[in-house]
């Protein structure tokens, strides 16, 4: 009985890790001699597993926050924790391998490279990771079976369909397996 409490307790603790902690994020952008603030104020604790959505008007600053959470750009001024790390005291070189290590980003455009395939396009992110051959085979093998896209894998971007563009980019964006995944 002891022993079940026990793992109760570690179960409630790991599902509420903390993941992402901002406080008082601003971003603002210099006007002439004016700054126009597009984030102001903004804190937010976001637990691992969280599921959560950014909801707002047009240029009420949904992007550059996703932007800053996806470590893509920093904050005019705040604080952005991850993991327990200080996200905005990081130079650029540590930014980017915590973005190459956790950040997945599905983006709304087409990013991928059209003259690659449908496999070197999966196959890039893998390659900057410095993921081994026969894991990044693996792992693309997975992924061109989970979108039905086996039959698909030899051709380039421009040449394929057009309904799967959203699959490609799915199959992309979460190719690195990352801790966070970040649509746009
Ligand atoms: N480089 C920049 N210089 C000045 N202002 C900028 C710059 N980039 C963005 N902005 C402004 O910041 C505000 C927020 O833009 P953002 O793209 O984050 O909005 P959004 O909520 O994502 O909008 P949408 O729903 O249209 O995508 C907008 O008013 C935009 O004009
Ligand atoms: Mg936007």
């Amino acid at each position: 009985m002891a022993h079940a409490a026990k793992r109760l307790i570690v179960y409630y603790l790991t599902s509420t890790k903390k993941m992402i902690e901002l406080k008082n994020i601003e971003r603002y952008y210099p006007t002439g001699s004016q700054k126009t603030y597009v984030l102001r104020y903004v804190n937010a604790h976001i637990a691992e597993g969280e599921f959560v959505s950014i909801m707002g008007p047009s240029g009420s600053g949904k992007s550059t926050l996703l932007h800053i959470l996806g470590m893509l750009d920093e904050p005019t001024d705040g604080e952005f924790w991850f993991l327990g790390e200080a996200v905005h005291k990081f130079n650029e070189r540590r930014r980017t391998e915590m973005y190459r290590e956790y950040i997945g980003f599905v983006f709304q455009a087409y990013h991928l490279i059209d003259d690659l395939t449908v496999y070197e396009n999966l196959e890039t992110p893998l390659l900057y990771k410095k993921v081994p051959s026969a894991e990044r085979k693996n792992r693309i093998a997975d992924l061109l079976d989970r979108f039905n896209m086996v039959a698909k894998k030899g051709l380039v971007p421009k040449s394929t369909f057009r309904r799967p563009a959203t699959t490609r980019r799915r199959s992309k964006g979460f190719n690195w397996s990352p801790e966070t995944d970040f649509g746009r």
